[in-house]
């Protein structure tokens, strides 16, 4: 294989061997933004049942020894990069930025804002009727769906912070009892959808690939994240207060957004080997808080999270995914996931519901959800194709029950779930961002493209890639915000994933400091398991070139790191441009 042809060579064979229809291949590398992600989606959805994705799986089980215990994703794309990295012998040794690619790309890569589809509501998913590529099914219902109705009288349920709970030994030894019970169950009758495996089935098959119930009910890098998983701390919950026997029993949030040192370790109950809340699949405990303290800063969760208005790069979009997912979540799991293959529990999508402390972490991304909405001027997505799609979920009967985005998002009125109120630094600046002076305008003559990389780059491991983005010869309104995106970044294999991003530090490598170098500007990770067709990442980057002290009509550079220094294997990775724009003020 010629150097630099990894990237149109992965592409070959997902043609070859994933595409029921040649034509669909030609539609989805023509098609520019979400239309390719919805073809391409499409074209994942309609292989799950094809002769030709069996094909390509027996190969590799075949060629491989993962046995049937192995989580490793089926889906056509992974399975044919295997296969052909296992045919060419070729792994991590080429790094060129390829002009085929150009070829196959050009024409998207200047595409600029994102631009939304307009769509229908999607779900409720069909729990009569699973995938079977899929390794985590939903046991059959006993009876038909029925909606969730609000029940303004039940009782309000307050997820407590975790280091509150601690100190709490009637609170904790409820909630052991709960998971105690969740696994006993989980033994007894395997088939019951309340036992820990079924529940960890139910992250499973929306979470990771192929998805279960079809290419639409896939909850990652979309804007679905975040009110799904509100949806499934929900039923996990009641289930939880039913196996303890107490209706008022609520999970704990682990809230390593906190300051202090010791929200940024694997909360203790959940390190204890005696209890349910245990698992051995992680990493020990030093690791986890060394990754925490590293890259979960305040500082950086404020730029991303706190200091940022638009719906779009906090929450995702309907074909990305936003900061709070990107950033501090996908790190958390990364962090307590084991370190080696396949990443259990919380390192991988497929299993991460089975480590109890998922619930809790996921608690904490949720609340930060509600945290952020309740800051001024922030509002949900209002789109009917959002707030109108439904999905579904077992309850503490063991019935399904269908439930809209729409009812999640006041949960205190429909869910009857709050939070207790603890400090939220990352509301409010540093001292350093105080000081810095937002980035003037240009002034000059307005130019609305977008400025994008020339081609595909491609980040190794140590070696950084320098990609230009020139600024954009815009007069942006005095609003704007800038932002920088890695536009499909396309990866070799479903491992963990991280990223680090910098402006104007050629020497960036994995040894620069993060933490409070002006020069970083944020890392987005992915949990394995998880994604495998081009993912892209939004960073911005307003209050680094204030830093800076760049203005928005500056040049700069931009340098993406591959985090291998926190034990995540190395991965071959292309990013299609890396585009440079200024989003109008919200
Ligand atoms: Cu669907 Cu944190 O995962």
């Amino acid at each position: 294989m010629k150097a630099g042809n990894w990237r149109e060579d992965w592409r070959e064979d997902w043609r070859e061997d994933c595409l029921p229809r040649a034509g669909r291949v030609e539609t989805w590398m023509t098609a520019t933004g979400p239309e390719r992600h919805r073809v391409y989606n499409s074209a994942v959805g309609n292989i799950s049942s094809a002769r030709m994705g069996r094909r390509t799986w027996t190969r590799r089980r075949s060629s491989s020894s993962s046995s049937s215990s192995s989580p490793s994703p089926r889906t056509c794309w992974v399975a044919s990069l295997v296969v052909r990295q296992r045919r060419s012998g070729v792994l991590a040794t080429i790094a060129m930025v390829t002009a085929m690619a150009i070829l196959l790309f050009g024409g998207s890569s200047n595409s600029g804002h994102v631009s939304f589809v307009s769509a229908e509501p999607i779900g409720p998913p069909d729990f009569f009727n699973c995938n079977p590529e899929s390794t985590c099914c939903l046991p059959v219902p006993s009876s038909p769906p029925t909606p969730f109705v609000t029940n303004s009288s039940a009782p309000l349920r307050t997820r407590r912070a975790i280091h509150n709970v601690l100190q709490d030994a009637t609170y904790l030894s409820k909630l052991d009892a709960a998971y105690a019970r969740l696994r006993e169950l989980e033994s007894q009758s395997p088939n019951d959808p309340r036992g820990l495996f079924q529940q960890r089935n139910l992250h499973c098959v929306f979470c990771s690939r192929p998805p279960g119930y079809g290419a639409p009910f896939s909850m990652h890098n979309n804007w679905f994240f975040l009110p799904w998983h509100r949806m499934l701390l929900y039923f996990h919950e009641r289930i939880l207060a039913w196996a303890a026997g107490d209706p008022s029993l609520a999970l704990p949030f682990w809230n390593w957004d906190d300051d202090a040192p010791a929200q940024r370790a694997l909360p203790a109950a959940y390190g204890n080997r005696s209890s349910a809340l245990y698992t051995v699949n992680r990493r020990g405990g030093r690791d986890i808080a060394r990754m925490l303290q590293a890259d979960l800063t305040t500082e950086q969760l404020f730029r991303e999270i706190g200091n940022v208005s638009d719906w779009r790069m906090v929450m995702g979009s309907a074909t990305r995914g936003g900061a709070l997912e990107d950033y501090p979540h996908g790190l958390v799991h990364n962090a307590v996931g084991s370190a080696m293959s396949p990443f259990r529990e919380m390192g991988n999508l497929a299993w991460a519901g089975y480590d109890p402390v998922f619930y809790a972490h996921h608690a904490n991304v949720d609340r930060m959800w509600s945290v952020w909405r309740g800051l001024p001027g922030r509002e949900d997505p209002a789109a009917v194709d959002f707030v109108n799609s439904a999905f579904a979920f077992y309850d503490e009967n063991a019935m399904v029950k269908t439930m809209t985005v729409s009812t999640v998002l006041d949960p205190a009125t429909n869910l009857r779930v709050v939070y207790e109120d603890v400090t939220d630094s990352w509301t409010r600046p540093s001292r350093a961002d105080r000081a810095a002076v937002a980035p003037a305008p240009p002034g000059g003559k307005p130019l609305a493209a977008p400025q994008t990389s020339r081609a595909p780059v491609v980040v190794e491991d140590r070696n950084v890639v320098v990609a230009f983005a020139q600024s954009p010869d815009a007069t942006p309104d005095p609003g704007a915000v800038p932002e920088l995106t890695l536009r499909d970044v396309l990866h070799d294999r479903p491992d963990p994933l991280a990223l680090y991003v910098f402006i104007n530090d050629p020497d960036a490598d994995l040894d620069t400091p993060r933490a409070g170098n002006p020069n970083f500007v944020g890392a987005r990770y992915l949990v394995a398991g998880g994604m495998t067709m081009p993912v892209s990442f939004t960073l911005p980057i307003s209050l680094t070139l204030g830093a800076l002290n760049l203005t928005l009509g500056s040049n700069f550079t931009v340098q993406v790191v591959q985090g291998v220094d926190i034990g995540l294997p190395l991965r071959q990775l292309s990013i299609q441009s890396i585009d440079y724009v200024h989003q109008p003020g919200v």
